[in-house]
């Protein structure tokens, strides 16, 4: 039997494909018990099958037991059954981690938008970047309009406005952007994580009983005021901190954690804040509001009327960071898969998937269907699978 993976369709997405074409379409060097374990897949009727990235099939049989190959040989085959309801139908060729294609995620992103993606904008707010004409255009959360002097008193504090140093130094770099999503739970993902350039996290969402399946290692982590309260013990560790302000209230917020001052006497949040933040000042960054207007005006396609509540998530807007930080993006744990409702919303609670679907905004659609495109085209690499299913 002639097994192989086409190389063509390596960058582009993962396709589902049936079961004779997986067959034809994989090469392998063919060790016994990769043909071993294909006889005995074809014999099962329940099979799910994908192709990653092109480069990974994963066949997850009704038994429970997943089956990982690579162009090589099965690389991982030790899910259990009980891991399986809440697996994620992914797992990376280990060798996928040690290539890098320099621009690759801003490249693609100006093919797909041409002139409504500005590759130059600067993802972390600067002294320039708050006059430019359309921060000054709109107010927060889309720009610094009537909040251009607060703002640049905060940022004219912060001695570095650029790519945190120890990944800047890096010819190419890889990251990963982990959604707070319950694709995660169960994954095993934590390893693989780890291995990315720069791994970005979201808000609160925690690390420590979650190892295993989101890893140990943050480069940058986004937060907003009410969702910075973490504990002041895990902002003692050396990453890089960004604040997303959505009012002008949150840039006082920043500038009491570049003044060293505790948080807890500040008011008008509406839900409590870490107390106090430990970082030095060179590890602090406030986001580019122009980020989140260039995302919902030019790319979403939200609409700009006054008052808007259209707002993207915070995942959407770090990924478009990521973009400019990073020259090859990938994500785990966006999106939601709508045929396993029961995986719960974020992989650190135990509400279930369900429990959302009628609260699905209008917009939220609208960036969804964003971010699938925008794994569609490759622009960013899904590798739990939630922005591949149709919704
Ligand atoms: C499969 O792996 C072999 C050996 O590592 C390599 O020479 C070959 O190009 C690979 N083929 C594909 C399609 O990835
Ligand atoms: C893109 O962003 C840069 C940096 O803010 C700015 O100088 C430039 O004018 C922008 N380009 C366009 C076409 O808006
Ligand atoms: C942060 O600390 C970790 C672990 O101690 C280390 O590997 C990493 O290089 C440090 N990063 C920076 C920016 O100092
Ligand atoms: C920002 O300004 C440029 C012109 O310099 C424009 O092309 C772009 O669409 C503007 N709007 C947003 C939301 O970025």
């Amino acid at each position: 039997m002639n097994v192989r993976i086409v190389r063509t369709t390596l960058l582009f997405g993962s396709m589902v494909f049936t079961m004779g074409f997986i067959m034809n379409t994989v090469i392998s060097d063919r060790t016994k018990e990769y043909q071993r374990t294909v006889d005995k897949l074809r014999n099962l009727n329940t099979i799910k099958k994908r192709i990653l990235e092109g480069r990974v099939l994963q066949v997850t049989p009704a038994s429970g037991q997943e089956y990982i190959f690579s162009n090589k040989s099965i690389i991982d085959r030790k899910v259990s059954p009980k891991d399986r309801k809440v697996t994620p139908k992914s797992i990376i060729r280990e060798d996928e981690v040690k290539t890098c294609q320099p621009k690759r995620a801003a490249d693609r992103m100006e093919n797909l938008f041409g002139g409504q993606f500005n590759r130059s904008l600067s993802p972390f707010a600067t002294l320039s970047s708050i006059r430019s004409a359309n921060s000054t255009k709109y107010p927060l959360p889309f720009g610094f309009h009537g909040t251009e002097r607060t703002a640049s008193d905060v940022v004219g504090k912060l001695p570095d406005t650029d790519i945190p140093a120890d990944i800047k130094k890096l010819p190419c770099r890889r990251c990963i952007v982990i959604g707070n999503g319950g694709l995660l739970k169960g994954s095993k993902l934590g390893s693989h994580i780890d291995q990315y350039d720069a791994v970005f996290r979201l808000n609160i969402a925690p690390i420590k009983g979650y190892e295993s399946d989101v890893g140990t290692k943050t480069t940058i982590r986004a937060v907003y005021p009410e969702s910075s309260n973490i504990g002041s013990k895990a902002y003692t560790q050396n990453w890089t901190l960004l604040v997303v302000p959505f009012k002008a209230n949150d840039l006082k917020w920043l500038d009491t954690i570049i003044e060293g001052r505790d948080l807890k006497k500040l008011k008008g949040f509406w839900s409590t804040t870490v107390d106090f933040v430990p970082k030095p000042r060179k590890d602090l960054r406030l986001y580019n509001p122009e980020i989140t207007s260039e995302l919902s005006f030019n790319l979403i396609g939200m609409k700009s009327g006054k008052g808007s509540k259209n707002v993207p998530t915070t995942g959407a807007m770090v990924i478009m960071v990521a973009i400019r930080v990073c020259d090859e993006v990938s994500v785990a744990g966006f999106g939601y898969d709508m045929k396993r409702l029961d995986t719960p919303i974020h992989y650190y609670s135990s509400q279930k998937t369900k429990a959302i679907l009628s609260s699905f905004t209008h917009d939220i659609d609208h960036e969804t269907k964003f971010l699938h495109k925008l794994v569609e085209q490759g622009v960013i690499n899904d590798i739990t699978g939630g922005l591949r299913t149709k919704l």
